[in-house]
């Protein structure tokens, strides 16, 4: 059976999305120094919520001030004791939420903790205070001398978390998503891709522990499946827990290990999982052998994931532009969600040109041309000053959103 974008979809919990066309998290870059949200960033929602999009995820919320991704992601600033307790951040979180979902789309908030990846100097950690992850291991940019340089600049060297340390983590996790559940928010998503902690606890590269949460595939899952039960003990049955991985932060040698621990998490009860990583709709045809390695690699992980668990909700992120692509990937029966970054914040209300059916198949599409390197950073390795650029642009156009600005594509 094949389905079309505008068909609802309906998650384990219960919570049915109207539509297929799913805005992917992206960080908003608004929640200022304070890590809050703020006027601008319930702006931007207030928008992306009337774009008819089947469900909005959040730009990442940190689940520790002192530890965060960018500088100014919004963040929970020490324990939820609950809502009699805590007035006054249930009320502020409450206007985001209704910001999201006052025309009738789920909002799902992307709860996130960066680990070893959290930059020096963001939060309220100090700029020389250490990380922390499942291992000491710190991060490698890549194996030239000037990358090595840019890791030891950007992050701090990790130190290796203890019981007490991961068993904080996970309370924070825990109380970061019984306050949204408090808000009024649909549900969230665990950020497990692009490195971050749940990723590096999953993966052997960067967890060499032997104790309960390292030495196999399913110790290696403890830590995101603790979080998960966690959770489900203090939020309602309604409530959405899905989580993001990315295909690019596997590797063939360890491919059945991630199938292993996406059992564990279809048996933890996750409502839905999403893929990143690479591109499914390929507008462009011309690209390094680098890229079209990576995105062979994320179909296949794609794929395979299909085939092993057909009942899981399967939404994939990564280069759709257009109404054919996305149909197509529908037809195909790749996924049951189309997640959409980089248009959403081009055209805040993106899915109203594919759903509209009177507007052609071949001009329901926006294609996005590759943001240009100005000259001074050609010095930098091409994979780690891509990806920046890519983000610093789209994150100014949601800024531009947030201003009622009009906002501007990537020049050819
Ligand atoms: C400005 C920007 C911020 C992003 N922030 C996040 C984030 O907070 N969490 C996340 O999981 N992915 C983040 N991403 C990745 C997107 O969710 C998505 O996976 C990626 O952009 C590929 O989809 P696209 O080709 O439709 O843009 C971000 C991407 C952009 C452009």
């Amino acid at each position: 059976m094949s389905f079309s974008l505008s068909d609802a979809v309906k998650l384990p919990c219960g919570l049915v999305f109207p539509n297929r066309i799913v805005k992917a998290a992206m960080a908003e870059m608004l929640a200022g120094f304070g890590h809050n949200p703020t006027p601008s960033l319930v702006e931007v929602y207030n928008q992306w919520g009337q774009g008819s999009w089947g469900g909005l995820l959040t730009g990442n919320v940190q689940v520790d001030v002192n530890h965060i991704g960018s500088p100014f992601d919004p963040a929970l600033h020490g324990e939820y004791k609950g809502k009699e307790s805590c007035e006054t951040l249930v009320e502020n979180w409450s206007n985001y939420a209704r910001a999201c979902q006052q025309h009738g789309t789920p909002a799902i908030v992307q709860i996130s903790h960066p680990g070893r990846q959290s930059f020096r100097g963001t939060g309220k950690r100090g700029f020389f205070a250490s990380t922390i992850a499942p291992s000491a291991i710190p991060v490698q940019m890549g194996t030239s001398f000037i990358e090595w340089l840019m890791g030891c600049i950007a992050f701090p060297a990790p130190r290796e978390m203890t019981q007490a340390d991961i068993d904080t983590v996970t309370r924070q996790f825990i109380d970061t998503a019984r306050l949204m559940a408090d808000s009024g928010f649909s549900g969230i998503e665990l950020h497990g891709a692009h490195g971050y902690l749940i990723d590096q606890f999953l993966n052997p590269k960067t967890n060499i522990r032997t104790d309960a949460y390292g030495g196999s595939p399913e110790k290696r899952a403890k830590f995101v499946l603790d979080i998960i039960r966690g959770i489900r003990e203090v939020v309602p049955v309604n409530f959405c827990i899905g989580i993001k991985l990315n295909s690019a932060d596997h590797s063939l040698s360890t491919f059945d290990d991630t199938m292993t621990q996406i059992r564990l998490l279809i048996e933890a009860k996750i409502d839905f999982l999403e893929v990143s990583g690479g591109s499914y709709e390929d507008p462009k045809p011309q690209k390094s052998a680098r890229t079209a390695a990576r995105e062979a690699f994320f179909l296949e992980f794609a794929r395979e994931t299909r085939k092993r668990f057909p009942n899981l909700v399967l939404m994939l992120t990564g280069g759709f532009r257009s109404r054919m692509g996305a149909e197509f990937a529908l037809k195909e029966n790749a996924c049951d969600l189309i997640g959409i970054g980089r248009p959403a914040t081009i055209d805040p209300k993106f899915p109203r040109m594919l759903l509209d059916e009177s507007i052609p198949d071949e001009q329901a599409q926006l294609l996005l041309n590759k943001v240009p390197a100005p000259f001074f950073t050609r010095i930098f390795p091409s994979h780690i000053i891509g990806a920046g650029l890519e983000t610093t642009y789209y994150g100014g156009q949601i800024g531009r959103i947030s201003k009622g600005l009009k906002t501007v594509a990537p020049p050819a």
